[in-house]
This record gives C-alpha cells, sequence and structure tokens, in this order.
C-alpha cells in the first residue's frame, strides 16, 4: 500500500544532546532536511558525567533555538509539517518533559498530530535513516543506557531477546574511562587510547561467554580495569595498553553474542537476513568491523548508521514520528514523559532488572 508523505519535526532531548530535525517520508525514503545537535558535554565535564538538572536546564536554553534553526534550514513553515515528534522517555526526566512540552506547544499551536517516541525505537529505527533495511531485522542496541538484542518484527513490534543483566557497554566505556582518568564522554576518548595500545598486553575477562543464552555482563570487566590500574605505575603506554584490552573484552562479548542471538533469530526465518547495530557505541570502529565480519560469517547483510545518527540525534526521533504518524499512531496531548520505557514492556515485566531500566546518566 502507497504510504502519504509526511514531513515531521523530531525533538530529543533525553540525556545530554538537544537536538532537532525535519524529515520528509514518501514514496521515494527519506529525505533529512536538516538535522542539529547540541551537545552540552562541556558543562557536564566538570562533574564527570551528566547531571541531570544541569541537562534540564540547557534543553530549556536551547530548545527554542535549535527547532527555529531546523525549521529555517529545512525551509519548513508550522503549516508545512504533518506532525511534530519528541522523545517521551526513557531518560532524564527533567530534559524529556522540556522535549515533550516543546512539542506539545507546538502540535497546538499548529494544529498537527504530536507523536510521543520511545529513544530506543528511535535507535532501533536509525539504520533505516539511510533507506535499509526494511522489516525484520536483527538489532544490537549498544548505548549508555542499553545494552540488548532486539527481534524487530516491524513497527512497534519488538521482542527483546537478550540482554545485559548489569552495566550497559557505554557504560563501561564511561566508568573506564573515568577509571583511567580520559575525558568524557568515555566511549570515544577510550577508542582513541586503544589505537595506541597493545590488546594482549593487560588480559581482562569476558564475563558470561561460557553460558548459554544472550544475557551479558560488564561491571566484571570495570573491576578488572580498576585492578589493572592499580597493579602498575599508570605510564600513558599502560593506559594504552588498559584501553586496547578492554575495548577487545567489549568487543569479543559483544561478537560472540552477536553470533548466538543470529542463529537465534535465523531459526525458522526465510529470505533474507539483517543486522543491525545501533546507538552510541556503534561509533566504535573496532566494534564495527568485528561484529560487520560475524554478520558475514552467519549470512546477514550488515547496517549500522553512520556515526552522527548511532549518538543521540533528532533524526531518528523524527523518522519514528513519520512512521508512527504513516501508520496512524498518534497520541494525545494529555501524553506524560516517562523515565523508564522498555521497548518490550512483557519482557520487561518478566524480568525487570534486565536491561529495562538504566544506572548510568544516560538511557
Ligand atoms: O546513544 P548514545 O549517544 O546515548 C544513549 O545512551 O542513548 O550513547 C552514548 C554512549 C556513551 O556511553 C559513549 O561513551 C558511547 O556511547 N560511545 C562510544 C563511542 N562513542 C560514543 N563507545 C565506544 N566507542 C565510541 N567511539
Ligand atoms: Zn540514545
Amino acid at each position: 500500500m502507497m504510504q502519504a508523505a509526511v514531513t515531521v519535526l523530531g525533538i530529543e532531548t533525553s540525556c545530554d544532546e538537544t537536538a532537532a530535525a525535519v524529515l520528509r517520508l514518501d514514496g521515494q525514503g527519506v529525505r533529512i532536511l536538516s538535522d542539529h545537535v547540541a551537545s552540552q558535554t562541556d558543562e557536564h565535564a566538570a562533574y564527570g558525567g551528566v547531571v541531570p538538572e544541569i541537562a534540564a536546564r540547557a534543553h530549556v536554553e536551547r530548545i527554542d533555538s535549535l527547532v527555529r534553526l531546523a525549521m529555517r534550514d529545512a525551509g519548513e513553515t508550522w503549516g508545512g509539517l504533518s506532525g511534530v515528534a519528541a522523545t517521551a522517555g526513557p531518560g532524564l526526566i527533567g530534559g524529556v518533559m522540556v522535549g515533550v512540552m516543546t512539542a506539545k506547544a507546538i502540535a497546538m499551536a499548529a494544529g498537527i498530530p504530536l507523536i510521543a517516541v520511545n529513544h530506543l525505537e528511535g535507535h532501533a529505527l536509525s539504520a533505516r535513516l539511510g533507506g535499509q533495511p526494511s522489516f525484520p531485522y536483527l538489532l544490537l542496541l549498544v548505548s549508555g543506557g542499553h545494552c540488548q538484542f532486539i527481534a524487530v518484527e516491524g513497527l512497534g513490534k519488538y521482542r527483546r531477546l537478550g540482554s545485559t543483566i548489569d552495566d550497559a557497554a557505554g557504560e563501561a566505556f564511561d566508568k573506564t574511562a573515568k577509571l583511567l582518568g580520559l575525558p568524557a564522554p568515555g566511549g570515544p576518548a577510550v577508542e582513541a587510547e586503544a589505537q595506541q595500545g597493545d590488546p594482549s598486553a593487560v588480559k581482562l575477562p569476558r564475563p558470561l561467554l561460557d553460558r548459554p543464552g544472550l544475557d551479558m555482563s560488564f561491571s566484571g570487566l570495570k573491576t578488572a580495569v580498576r585492578r589493572a590500574a592499580e597493579e602498575a605505575p599508570l605510564t600513558p603506554g599502560r593506559r594504552a595498553d588498559i584501553c586496547a584490552g578492554f575495548q577487545a573484552a567489549v568487543a569479543d562479548i559483544l561478537s560472540v553474542k552477536s553470533a548466538r542471538a543470529m542463529e537465534m533469530f535465523a531459526a525458522g526465518r526465510e529470505g533474507p537476513l539483517s543486522f543491525v547495530v545501533a546507538g552510541g557505541v556503534a561509533a566504535n570502529r573496532q566494534l564495527r568491523s568485528q561484529l560487520e565480519a560475524t554478520a558475514r560469517r552467519y549470512n546477514f547483510t550488515f547496517h549500522c548508521p553512520p556515526l552522527r545518527w548511532c549518538t543521540d540525534n533528532a533524526a531518528m526521533i523524527a523518522l519514528a514520528g513519520a512512521e508512527r504518524l504513516q501508520a496512524g499512531l498518534v497520541d494525545s496531548l494529555d501524553v506524560g514523559a516517562r523515565a523508564r520505557w522498555p521497548l518490550d514492556e512483557r519482557a520487561a515485566a518478566e524480568a525487570p532488572a534486565y536491561g529495562g531500566g538504566r544506572k548510568g546518566a544516560k538511557a
């Protein structure tokens, strides 16, 4: 069936990035008309992590001008929008409220539908900003707050196959950086250090690899990093070796579990198989190349959004909003902001301790 063409403004404020984007979805595919992200890294740097109150205030200060910029760059008028989408959770509640309130005001003033988007659905669909893949696909979502395998059967149809039982992978990168005195955000800092190091110089554990299933664990790895950092003087060379060893351990854990997830996902399915890696940690080059090789081995087509759509952005929220709008899935103006909002509500209810929430500042 031919879907109606839609133009959607997307708003993202769930953590420390204020973002606004305008996107058009029609028979030709996705066209990103504007895409702006204002990061708050500098505001939080002194505290070694994201401070929720500072984040909320920074979103309030920036959101209006960012939305104006996104609209101007897109050459769009309020009347030209088919809908407005905002991240309504999960995330730091103060920030989420800023985005939701802004979107409600625009929806009301412009008389257009509001779409309350789950931030994780944004990440789950982010690869589709490039037009590929079509449903269904296997997703590894690796961000600062989440690490889970999800069978994406269609829009709004997400089945969690496994997840971390403690820290998220991005959280482990961030904590490792902090332990080693590297700047936030930890992922890119650890990756840069790792390039100078020898991954086999410092042996780090690969928790839960010997157990069946798709559960993952990263908190033991963090403890091992602490021990390695204390065992010998932390010279620049030693620090680079620890980063390289840590990155190799994360990549190994995710590759082995991805291979298992692919076997599980492929069972009983016919036709082409696709594997998507999304979320901030997917920006990691070593991880990408290892996962790509794993996908090739299991006959999956590998998809990973370009770097700017791996980390938090509004284009993915606009896309989730546009796909929902085309499917008639819009929200009422009294929809609330949610700190917790698992993608697979049933799996989260059955195993509430796993993956649904987050312990780090990021979600
Ligand atoms: O998706 P994201 O921007 O925010 C959410 O958590 O939703 O992900 C941020 C996480 C942070 O933990 C950051 O350290 C990690 O992604 N990250 C990376 C890299 N770039 C960002 N981790 C490893 N390597 C990277 N290059
Ligand atoms: Zn995110």
